[in-house]
Parts: C-alpha cells; sequence; structure tokens
C-alpha cells in the first residue's frame, strides 16, 4: 500500500513509499483511510525540526489527524465493526503514574509516543491498525468532518483547561480572545462561543474569506498590523477574561499574557520549534501577573473525553452554523502532492489528503 514517509531531521524528505498493509491481531481494529488533515506539526517534520524515528526503523509514516473506516476488526474487539466511522488518538502511553491512569496527554516521563510525530507510524497510508482502546467512533452524520476532531480535541482540552483552573475562585467570564486564526483558532473561537462567551479573534492579516466567517460566527476580528495587541481592551471597552494563544509565536504568547485582565486565565498552546529571543519588560510582566491574579497554563495534545467532547461540540457548532465547518476545510490533495500540500498550509485553513 500507499504510505508517505519522512527522515526526521532531514528537510523536505516527504516521498511516497510502498509498505504492506499491516496485519489484525486479536485486538487490533484495520482502518482504511479517507482524509489526513496536515497542520504545523507535519510541516515542522517535513522541515527536519521536530520527528522520531519508530525504534530500529530509518523513516517515519507521518499524518495524526485521521478519518477512516473500519475494515476488518480483531476476534477480541468489541466495540467496532466494518462500516464505523473512526478516528484515532496519538498519543501512547508509557509507565508513569499519569498513562496508567490513561491520562497520556499529562504523560509525566515523557516516555510516550505519538504516532506520525513521535516514534510511531502515523496515518498517511492506505490503511492502519490500531488497538480498539486507542479509536474514537465518530457518527456517520458528520461525515468528512470527521477529519477535523483531532485538532479540535486540542482547542477542547485548551478550553476543559481553562475552565477547570478557574474553579480556584468565583468567575464569570464574559470575553475570551484567541491569538491565531488557523483551524485551531477558529475551532477554538467556535467553542468558546458555544460556551456563551463574547470571542474576539486576533491575527496579522485581513482575509475576505475568514470575514465571512468572523460575521457568520458573531466573532470580532483584530488585525494586530493594524491595532497594537495592548490597545484591545481599551477599544472593546473591557477586559480579556480568557486568551488562548494559538499562532505558533512565542512572542504573540508573551505579550498575551500582559494583555489578560484581572483573574484571567492564559492558555498557551503553540508549539514553537525554534530559538527566537524575545524583548519585554520583566517588571511589568511579574508585576501584572502578580497584582492580577492571573494564571498561566500550557496544554498539549488531549485526552479521550476532549476528542468525546469535539464530537458533541462540531455536532452542535453544525446545527447552528450550518456549512461552516465544511468551509473550514479550505484545500484537498492526493497524496502524490504532499510538497504542495505542506507549503499550501499557511495560506488555508485546513488542509487535507485525501486517500
Ligand atoms: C498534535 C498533538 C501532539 C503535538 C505535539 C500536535 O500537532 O495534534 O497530538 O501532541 O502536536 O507533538
Ligand atoms: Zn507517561
Amino acid at each position: 500500500m500507499k504510505a508517505i514517509s519522512v527522515v526526521p531531521g532531514h528537510k523536505s524528505s516527504a516521498q511516497i513509499i510502498d509498505v504492506d498493509v499491516p496485519t489484525v491481531t486479536a485486538n487490533h481494529v484495520l482502518v482504511k483511510v479517507k482524509l489526513v488533515g496536515l497542520d504545523r506539526t507535519d510541516y515542522e517534520i517535513n522541515e527536519g525540526l521536530y520527528g522520531e524515528v519508530p525504534e530500529n526503523e530509518k523513516m517515519l509514516i507521518i499524518g495524526h489527524e485521521s478519518l477512516g473506516e473500519v475494515v476488518e476488526v480483531g476476534t477480541e474487539v468489541k466495540a467496532f465493526k466494518p462500516g464505523d466511522m473512526v478516528v484515532s488518538t496519538v498519543r501512547r502511553p508509557d509507565d508513569c503514574i499519569n498513562c496508567r491512569a490513561e491520562e497520556y496527554d499529562m504523560c509525566l516521563n515523557g516516555g510516550y509516543t505519538e504516532r506520525g510525530i513521535k516514534g510511531r507510524h502515523g496515518f498517511l497510508s492506505e490503511y492502519y491498525a490500531e488497538e480498539e482502546q486507542f479509536l474514537v467512533k465518530v457518527p456517520e452524520k458528520l461525515g468528512d468532518v470527521g477529519v477535523l476532531l483531532e485538532p479540535t480535541s486540542i482547542a477542547e482540552k485548551a478550553v476543559r483547561t481553562a475552565f477547570a483552573v478557574q474553579k480556584r475562585m468565583r468567575w464569570e467570564p464574559i470575553t475570551a480572545m484567541v491569538t491565531g486564526t488557523g483551524f485551531l483558532g477558529l475551532v477554538t473561537a467556535i467553542i468558546l462561543k458555544l460556551r456563551g462567551l463574547e470571542v474576539i479573534s486576533v491575527d496579522r492579516s485581513d482575509n475576505a474569506y475568514k470575514d465571512r466567517i468572523f460575521s457568520q460566527l458573531g466573532i470580532l476580528h483584530f488585525n494586530t498590523k493594524q491595532i497594537n495587541l495592548h490597545e484591545i481592551p481599551h477599544e472593546i471597552g473591557r477586559q480579556i477574561d480568557i486568551i488562548v494563544e494559538m499562532t505558533g509565536n512565542s512572542g504573540v504568547a508573551m505579550h498575551a499574557i500582559m494583555v489578560a485582565g484581572t483573574n484571567a486565565v492564559i492558555v498557551l498552546a503553540s508549539i514553537t520549534g525554534g530559538d527566537r529571543r524575545i524583548e519585554i519588560c520583566g517588571d511589568c510582566f511579574n508585576q501584572g501577573l502578580v497584582l492580577g491574579n492571573k494564571t498561566i497554563v500550557g496544554i498539549v495534545n488531549a485526552h479521550r473525553r476532549d476528542f468525546e467532547q469535539g464530537i458533541a461540540d462540531l455536532q452542535t457548532a453544525e446545527a447552528q452554523w450550518s456549512g461552516l465547518l465544511e468551509k473550514l476545510v479550505t484545500a484537498r490533495y492526493p497524496p502524490e502532492n504532499i510538497h504542495e500540500a505542506l507549503s499550501s498550509l499557511f495560506e488555508n485553513i485546513k488542509v487535507v489528503i485525501e486517500f
């Protein structure tokens, strides 16, 4: 079968390879891949900045945002049958206390693997096999939009974490800000709207296509080429209670922390593989956090319950803003065009590979 592999550490190494269809053992499910979404992680892996091969192998099959159909199940599989549509989770446990409690996303020892990213092959292949415990069934009526579930699970973890840490006090948030309007930023904005918040989306461009999405959602958009991030609370006449940072830019992350209001929570979710230096006023940064009782929390990956909440929210979003989710998939490519697909990431909302 066809698959797309890279050699981690080597720039632009993505290529089509031919590998065997995996065999199905007693507790495994064989999945025929339909769509695989690409994100910045895949881009950075193909840039040679990130990613690890599985033990004793020379290449890594990439792809971690999948949607596929069950075609075969092992004799011990209980929850799945051929024809089911499924999304696989990404992270696999080591033996730390969190992993043993099925909180792989909070792995303590760092011995975890991630399919398509770290030490384990991903889903950019015609078929993959997986244990049923790592698969999530998606309702058929979600259709192709099911491919958005894995990145949606990250947004769900960001929002769930924000509300969890704010249990530290009485908290009645009104305004949320999401920095970054890639798929992750947009789906986070959608989830925050569904939680009843006023939502502000911030990025560095004006894009008529995205403007239509913001207005359909009732979201206020600011372009930081036109307004300084620090002026936004003044401009809207109220403080920001929750900020979710998803730009991939650590400078924006530091400034977002300073812009957040009293008692606010700032969730940092960008993976910034580089070594960017920025200059900030350390005293202002510290003083603002202390006098504002603010809290900063970082999040990565997602728990199974975030996938489940993601299914619920994608369905509610579809019901509330009909046709919106489909509009977030802005490009489809065949596997052969992987390089073109990766280089189109930054001008698209979500790029998918179609098998
Ligand atoms: C994936 C996560 C993963 C993270 C770090 C993201 O793109 O969606 O599942 O944990 O990269 O490798
Ligand atoms: Zn662990």
